[in-house]
């Protein structure tokens, strides 16, 4: 059963805040000689939430792209309720795939036996993205192509769609950006007709600017946001990176290590030249106290942006969505190993015709996209050594990607894997798997999702009792969920398995609802 709404018995919220007293049991782990001593601790916390779901602007970089069109056209068609026809009926707008919005978490069990669900969004005033007061899209992009003409060259939704959406979305045209096209593929020079020039530096800042190394492009960037705030009577916004993939940036001592060295360079003709267009934003966003999120495999974060924003606490995440392929991955060897079954050999092939693959066929770029979807095994089979010991190494399952460009299959990108395994008494065990993934269907609804949360954790706070309220930690690893390569605070374990990805932060939103976390135990159906 589901139920829209509810309330715990006893607790009584502020209008200002949703406030919940727990007890945060966890363990500490001792090693002594190779024995491991655990002791159980037990912390009381108090966590709340301001009530006050603030009037948010997303500002995304690379709007114009297949994932900034859909996003922009399926958030208006639900806006604005508008239906569309296709030959299997009328269609209505939904936000499926997106866990916020079309997910729910389990109240409990009525005296009947049966289960109630709440939807997951009911947790905690999330801004809702329905409501065109409180929830809108904006941003940049190097082509400057009307939202509209971005959505047919997309060819992702539904062309009776598209028509309908028209008059929404011809009036809508991606601000200017900042491009380097030692970052991305050759092939996307043809794209960038809409840049950040000395002209347009000086109309925006109002005085003529020194172009010398890239700190103009932040100060463009910060005036952008500025002014996209202001007109649009925002109270908040959120600047999400989902342009194409960039190559990595070289971590250089003297250039980009430390907070100190990248404002440095960011003066500086020749060590400037490293400082991608993301970092650039990420950078700006860090300025202005705007949550960044990195929605591409890229090391926009590089240590000096980190530094940087952990400073002026200022909420950073990322990297690269977790929407098909890799999704699927963090589940299925999840369960394996959580089986005690060994994946040994896993082969992601991968090919797909959107602009997106046109960049990722060069190798620079596919280089980054390699290095997020491999990680995503490591920490599950961390977890086991009991099936990956060998005496005097760590072994690991073999484990290839591939993407190629074939542009005949457009966005519906086609992910073939191969899973063997070795099984009871050196069996084997292969699992194959095709996905038709309809690429950007699954990343618009997850980058709403990061936005959404992004927004909801910087209005979170914990303290012990009578203590200092503190807000979480400034790299949100919180939303790892959504992340491939999850972004951690230093000295942090990495988590992939998307099963406690979830359950992390679902158990984190129960406690400020004032629901025990979901151990699943459920002894009252187990013990007479
Ligand atoms: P796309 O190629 O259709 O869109 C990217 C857009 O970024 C283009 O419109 C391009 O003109 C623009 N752009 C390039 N450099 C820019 C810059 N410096 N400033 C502003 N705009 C810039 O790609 P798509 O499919 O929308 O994907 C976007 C990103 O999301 C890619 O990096 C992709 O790897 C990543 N991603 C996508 C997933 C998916 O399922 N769609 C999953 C995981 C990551």
């Amino acid at each position: 059963m589901l139920v829209d709404t509810f309330s715990v018995a006893g607790k009584a919220d502020t209008t200002d805040y949703k406030t919940s007293k727990f007890v945060y049991n966890n363990t500490e782990v001792e090693m002594k000689d190779g024995h491991a001593v655990v002791t159980p601790t037990h912390k009381e916390l108090e966590i709340r939430i301001s009530q006050h779901a603030p009037k948010t602007g997303l500002m995304l970089v690379g709007f114009g792209g297949s994932n900034g069109s859909t996003l922009l056209g399926g958030l208006l068609a639900n806006q604005h309720n508008i239906t569309w026809e296709r030959k299997d009926g009328v269609c209505n707008p939904n936000f499926f795939g997106s866990m916020i919005e079309s997910s729910t978490v389990r109240l409990g069990t009525t005296h009947a036996g049966e289960d109630v669900y709440a939807p997951f969004r009911s947790l905690v005033p999330f801004v809702d993205p329905k409501n065109p007061d409180q929830f809108m899209l904006g941003g940049w992009d190097i082509n400057n192509d009307n939202m509209y003409a971005a959505m047919q060259k997309a060819a992702v939704l539904d062309v009776t769609l598209q028509h309908k959406l028209r008059p929404y979305m011809e009036n809508i045209t991606p601000m200017p950006s900042v491009f380097d096209i030692n970052f991305v593929a050759a092939n996307q020079e043809d794209r960038a007709n809409n840049v950040i020039t000395a002209e347009y530096a000086k109309e925006m800042l109002g005085e003529e600017v020194d172009t010398t190394g890239r700190r103009w492009y932040v100060e463009v960037i910060k005036a952008q946001m500025r002014k996209f705030k202001e007109e649009n009577n925002l109270e908040k916004i959120v600047v999400l990176w989902t342009a194409n993939t960039e190559c990595f940036a070289p971590i250089i001592e003297g250039v980009n290590t430390t907070e100190a060295e990248l404002l440095a360079s960011l003066k500086d003709a020749e060590k400037s030249k490293h400082i991608a267009p993301s970092s650039l934003f990420a950078i700006a966003a860090i300025e202005e106290k705007v949550t960044f999120i990195n929605g591409s495999p890229q090391n926009t974060l590089v240590p000096g942006v980190i530094e940087y924003a952990v400073r002026n606490r200022s909420m950073i995440g990322g990297d690269d969505f977790k929407s098909g392929q890799t999704k699927m991955k963090s589940v299925l060897t999840d369960f394996l190993v959580s089986s005690g079954i060994k994946p040994t050999c896993i082969a992601s092939y991968n090919h797909l015709g959107n602009n997106d693959g046109l960049n990722l066929s060069s190798p620079a770029q596919f280089r980054s996209k390699e290095i997020t979807k491999a990680n995503v095994v490591d920490d599950i089979v961390a977890s086991n050594d009991i099936l990956y010991k060998r005496p005097g190494e760590i072994e690991k399952p073999d484990h290839c990607i591939v993407i190629k460009y074939l542009k005949y299959v457009g966005d519906s990108k086609r992910a073939m894997d191969e899973y063997t395994s070795e099984i009871f008494m050196r069996g084997k065990n292969t699992i194959v798997l095709h996905n038709t993934c309809e690429d950007s269907l699954l990343a618009a609804p997850i980058i709403m999702d990061m936005a959404l949360c992004g927004e909801m954790l910087g209005r979170l706070e914990v303290r012990e009792p009578n203590g200092e309220w503190e807000n979480f930690h400034p790299v949100m690893n919180t939303i790892s969920f959504f992340c491939k390569a999850p972004r951690v605070p230093d000295q942090t374990p990495i988590i992939n398995a998307l099963p406690a990805q979830r359950a992390c932060l679902e158990n984190i939103l129960r406690c400020v609802a004032g629901l025990p976390i979901e151990t699943n135990m459920r002894l009252e159906n187990r013990v007479m």
